[in-house]
């Protein structure tokens, strides 16, 4: 397989992304490239934001003094006037503190979910462009569930550390610049050594409780499940007799979780008391630092109260500081899990600058194919065919022999090991995947609908179909009838993926639909397989009057409905076994014919075909 340019571009991206760097990728949707106002104006909003935390913390870190001059103006013994200012001031900076961080709210509400958004798109924009092989290797659910919790922890990640951690750190500096400027450097260094040594002890025992809070959670799980389990199989525990073990199973776990629980709570306990005597000492040397400057004439009562309100405004938002180191933790890692989605590289890549393919004929060509999903297995060898402009060649073989494995190579869901697929001359790993697909028609083996009306999935195939075209399609693809005998009609839904119709009647929806898309060259892998023999008759009719002069490749089931092939391969253990057309097979009597001759009979038996009848011609002639 030929190594995708784009990964060397990215040596790391199999390395994990350490925390900061997790940072340092989200920042980009936070601060865009350019600020226009359809955008949101997104810059702006940052700045106007960051401004009004300035400005709240300023009104806020204001307040004390404001406290300390009424106080000190009230202090003698004979006040002959209120201090009007000083307590007006101190009301109107409480009120600015806590609206300026309101409008701040409102500023940014749009910048967070903004980043959700063109960060959760990116991702699923990313996902669309990563190779077949990447789906379905890998769980929807789990995909989805991680841009979920992305999603959620950019929210969380960036209201926590804008609307707690920045203003706080904001309010440290300024508290020991005020206090530093109004009363000494030694308030400021008592202040901010507190300060330090709270957030020191709170992370460092934070993390320490992670691991009771993480096992306590694992066992709930653990718990639950096997609650769910032993319901779900009610029937077993009953019949073996096990009520007693499935309880006492259950209270084991439960048993562990209560230990882990219980540790989890006097953890808390721990961290909460710690810190509670961290400030209360903070506090107490200030208290006693005030207090001798005051017995020393150096300070005010008003100075004394001050410094002791400073402290303990700024315990206020420190209380949370475990809370939130827990959960920027956790954002980082759930955001980190999801940007690990930006980091794999799609396998399947347009070359820089491909063309678009230019379609004349639609002339199909494999040379030398060999092809394996895995190194280990190899599943085409050496496959060679042409199909010329226009013509029909079917594709015959027992299931799993590789047939629709060639019609993904085609498609290119997967790039070649060796050899060369090639439309009207061009290799189609030289021009664009959406020009080839835009060229190719394909019926599926499996057809898989979205949850909508039936109008919706089969208008999917041409943006802005008219009614006039849907109803054409339909009715080509023999679904029209159907469709009008529905008490919804075209509005029906048609369920999840959907199963809410027939085999039958989403294979029809499916021929209906690349009947719409009309594209030069066509693919029907299996695609009349779950009809009737009657009804597929008849929409082979049709599928034959859809692809004259176009190129049409057919994996074919039912030998009966391609015997008029301008070419038949048969496919056996990964290559072409045989080809000519129907008559030059039957007469040169190997797997076809045998495979034919057991048809026959059996149609002739039931008129109806059960299993792989090709299957068994082909072991039977080994
Ligand atoms: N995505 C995949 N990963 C690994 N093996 C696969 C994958 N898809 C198909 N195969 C295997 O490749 C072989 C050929 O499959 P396929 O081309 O679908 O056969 P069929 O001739 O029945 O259409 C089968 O043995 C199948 O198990
Ligand atoms: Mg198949």
């Amino acid at each position: 397989m030929r190594t995708a340019p784009a990964a060397t571009e990215h040596p790391d991206s199999a390395r994990k992304r350490t925390d900061w760097q997790v940072i340092k990728t989200l920042l980009p949707f936070l601060w865009p490239a350019k600020d226009v106002p359809e955008s949101g104006n997104i810059r702006m909003r940052v700045l106007v934001a960051m401004a009004c935390i300035f400005a709240a913390k300023g009104a806020i870190v204001l307040t004390p003094l404001f406290l300390q001059q009424a106080i000190d103006a009230l202090s003698p013994q004979d006040v002959a006037l209120i201090p009007l200012f000083a307590i007006v001031a101190y009301g109107v900076a409480r009120f600015l503190g806590l609206a300026f961080a309101q409008i701040r709210d409102a500023v940014f509400a749009k910048v967070g979910v903004r980043a959700v958004r063109r960060s959760a798109g990116a991702v699923l924009a990313h996902l669309h462009t990563l190779s077949l092989k990447f789906h379905l290797d890998r769980r929807t659910g789990a995909l989805t569930r991680s841009i979920e919790r992305g999603m959620v922890s950019i929210e969380s990640l960036v209201s926590i550390s804008l609307f707690n951690v920045l203003p706080t750190i904001l309010e440290v500096i300024l508290v020991g610049i005020i206090l530093w400027k109004v009363f000494s450097g030694w308030f400021a260094a008592v202040t901010v050594a507190t300060v330090l040594i709270y957030v020191t002890f709170t992370i460092v025992t934070t993390q320490w409780r992670m691991k009771f809070r993480r096992e306590s959670n694992n066992l709930d799980n653990r718990a639950n499940t096997r609650a769910v389990d032993s319901l779900l199989n009610y029937e077993t525990v009953k019949a073996f007799g096990n009520e007693a073990l499935e309880v006492s199973e259950y209270d084991r776990v439960m048993s562990q979780y209560e230990k882990a629980a219980v540790r989890t709570q006097a953890s808390l306990a721990i961290l909460n008391v710690g810190q509670a005597l961290i400030i209360s000492i903070g506090v107490g040397v200030l208290m006693i630092m005030a207090a001798k400057g005051k017995v020393a004439g150096a300070m005010t009562v008003g100075d004394f109260t001050a410094v002791n309100v400073y402290m303990l405004q700024l315990a206020q938002p420190l209380n949370f500081f475990g809370f939130v180191y827990r959960n920027i933790k956790q954002a980082l890692v759930d955001l980190e899990k999801m940007f690990e989605l930006l980091d794999v590289e799609p396998e399947v890549i347009d070359k820089p600058g491909a063309p678009a393919l230019t379609v004349a004929g639609g002339e199909v060509k494999f040379e030398h194919v060999s092809f394996g999903y895995d190194a280990r297995r190899q599943i085409l060898n050496d496959v060679s065919f042409t199909v010329a402009p226009g013509q029909m060649v079917a594709l015959v073989g027992a299931t799993g022999s590789g047939k629709s494995t060639i019609g993904r190579l085609l498609y290119r869901y997967y790039d070649v090991n060796a050899g060369r697929i090639s439309i009207d001359g061009q290799d189609i790993r030289d021009v664009t995947q959406d020009s080839v697909r835009r060229s190719i028609g394909i019926v599926p083996q499996d057809t898989v609908l979205f949850n909508d009306t039936i109008r919706y999935n089969l208008a999917y195939a041409k943006v802005g179909a008219t009614q006039d075209d849907i109803d054409q399609a339909a009715r080509l693809a023999h679904i029209h009838d159907f469709i009008k005998s529905l008490p919804d009609g075209y509005e029906t839904m048609v369920g999840e993926r959907g199963l809410k119709l027939s085999g039958g009647e989403k294979q029809r929806v499916a021929i209906a639909r690349v009947i719409l898309k009309g594209s030069p060259i066509l693919l029907f892998d299996e695609a009349t397989s779950a009809l009737d023999t009657h009804t597929e008759k008849e929409i082979q009719a049709n599928l034959r009057e859809v692809s004259v002069g176009r190129t049409t490749l057919v994996i074919a089931h039912r030998l009966s409905t391609i015997v008029d092939a301008d070419q038949i391969l048969v496919i056996d253990k990964g290559g072409i076994a045989e080809r000519g057309t129907h008559a030059q097979l039957i007469t040169a009597g190997g797997l076809y014919a045998s495979a034919w001759a057991k048809q026959q009979k059996s149609m002739a038996a039931a008129e109806e075909l059960a299993g792989d009848e090709f299957a068994i011609a082909a072991d039977a002639a080994e």
